[in-house]
């Protein structure tokens, strides 16, 4: 310990590594005492495990880093993350491609190792490494990470702040709601999200091809049902530790004719150490889809998100932004149902869209708006070279709770 008290952190020698599993289960040892909220150790290291072998993240999906004194007769780690491999969509100069993007989540420094620049170091290996890892041959064009210490850290290192907003619903709401004139929602079970998340993915890519070859270039994490059910393994698990089963109904839908129906998924997240205690806990909104905006044009699809890309939810002329907003209600009180069954205090809503407000706002007058400052913040690093800052010169479309890693 002596050694790597003194260990300078621009040294040559140091370089990112894998970690065996015996430095990966002493480091989940020691962020578990963070992160493994109501579970106990053990649960949390189970729980990891789960999560590590979902088709999102087997096979090559999930990458632990280590940053390591290569010239040292002690191996020891100085600060370490993980970076899950997803797909993704890229649109430039009026072309659109697919490519992999990858998110960084779990950076984690051992407390006696802190604040000798460790990882500030191994962040900018990363950086250098993500560019082509596993990108067979082409080049990655960018990586995203959601940070919990603020805006500064990761920007110093390329990851910029992008839009970090969310609205909060109560989980019960004392209003009293008049549904009968309110479009009916059906719930969305594990076997239905297939063919939606085929469908939202294939809208999206539609939407960022009618682009205007002049704009900002976009990026979008593809919300398929890989990345979905990731987020939900780790509710299912956490629900049956806790609660002694696992939630069924993972999202809502509002319509049955196809192109018209608007649906989102969502999961639960108890985050209160107490899992009698409901205060924290959230259901979050993964994506919401409102079909025929996705369809009609390229502000859909999570493109026109408030504070986003600066751009409001439209009316599209013939009355279906009320017709919208009422459907989205709809979808909300099933999600408060939801929420109150499993011991959640609220329902979140990350970069919702102006209708999504609205709809918030006819549960709960006081919803606003939250701009986060430390907490969960979308972070873009933009790999090739480029000059001033990406923020503003690159849409993320599709910035929801789903991209959270
Ligand atoms: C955050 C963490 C990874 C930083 O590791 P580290 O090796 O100490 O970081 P470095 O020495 O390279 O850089 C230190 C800088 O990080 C930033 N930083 C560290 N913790 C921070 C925090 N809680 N809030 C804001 N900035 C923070 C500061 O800019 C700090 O510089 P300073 O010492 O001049 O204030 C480490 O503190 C840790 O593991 N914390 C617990 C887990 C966690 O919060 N991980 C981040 C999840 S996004």
């Amino acid at each position: 310990m002596a050694e790597a008290a003194t260990r300078d952190s621009s040294l040559p020698t140091l370089a990112l590594a894998h970690p065996t599993e015996k430095e990966k289960t002493a480091q989940f040892k020691q962020n578990g005492a963070a992160w493994r909220g109501a579970l106990s150790l053990e649960l949390y290291l189970r729980r990891e495990e789960i999560l590590a072998s979902q088709n999102l993240t087997k096979d090559g999906g999930l990458t632990y880093w280590v940053l390591i004194d290569t010239a040292a007769n002690d191996r020891l780690v100085l600060s370490g993350c993980e970076t899950y491999r997803k797909k993704a969509l890229v649109a430039r100069n009026g072309k659109v491609e697919e490519t992999i993007t990858h998110g960084i989540g779990s950076v984690f420094c051992p407390p006696q190792l802190r604040r000798r620049g460790y990882t500030a170091r191994m962040m900018q290996e990363l950086g250098e490494a993500l560019r082509t890892w596993q990108t067979e041959g082409k080049e990655c064009l960018f990586s995203v990470l959601f940070s919990d210490i603020g805006k500064k850290f990761y920007a110093a290192h390329g990851w910029e702040p992008f839009n970090s907003s969310h609205i909060s619903v109560p989980a019960k709401t004392s209003r009293i709601i008049d549904t009968k004139d309110l479009p009916t929602a059906q719930p969305l079970y594990e076997g239905d999200l297939g063919e939606l998340c085929k469908i939202d993915e294939a809208m999206l890519r539609k939407s960022l091809e009618a682009r205007p070859a002049d704009s900002n270039t976009a990026v979008a994490l593809i919300p398929n049902v890989d990345t979905i059910r990731w987020h939900h393994a780790r509710e299912d698990y956490v629900g049956k530790e806790l609660h002694g089963k696992a939630p069924k109904v993972k999202g809502a839908i509002v319509g049955s004719e196809k192109g018209k129906r608007v649906w989102c998924y969502w999961t639960r997240m108890w985050y209160n150490n107490d899992p009698k205690e409901s205060k924290g806990n959230t259901l979050h909104v993964l994506r919401l889809v409102i079909e025929d905006e996705g369809l009609s044009s390229w502000k859909g699809s999570g493109g026109n998100h408030i504070n986003g890309s600066g751009k409001s939810h439209q009316q599209n002329g013939d009355g279906r932004s009320s017709y919208h907003e009422s459907a989205i209600v709809s979808l909300l009180l099933m999600a408060q149902r939801e929420a109150q069954e499993w011991n959640m205090a609220e329902i979140g809503t990350w970069n919702p869209t102006s209708v999504m407000v609205s709809a918030a706002q006819r549960l709960d007058p006081n919803t606003a708006v939250v701009n986060r400052d430390e907490e969960s913040i979308a972070s873009l690093k933009w790999h090739p070279p480029h000059k001033g800052l990406v923020a503003e010169s690159i849409d993320w479309v599709g910035n929801e709770k789903y991209g959270w890693c």
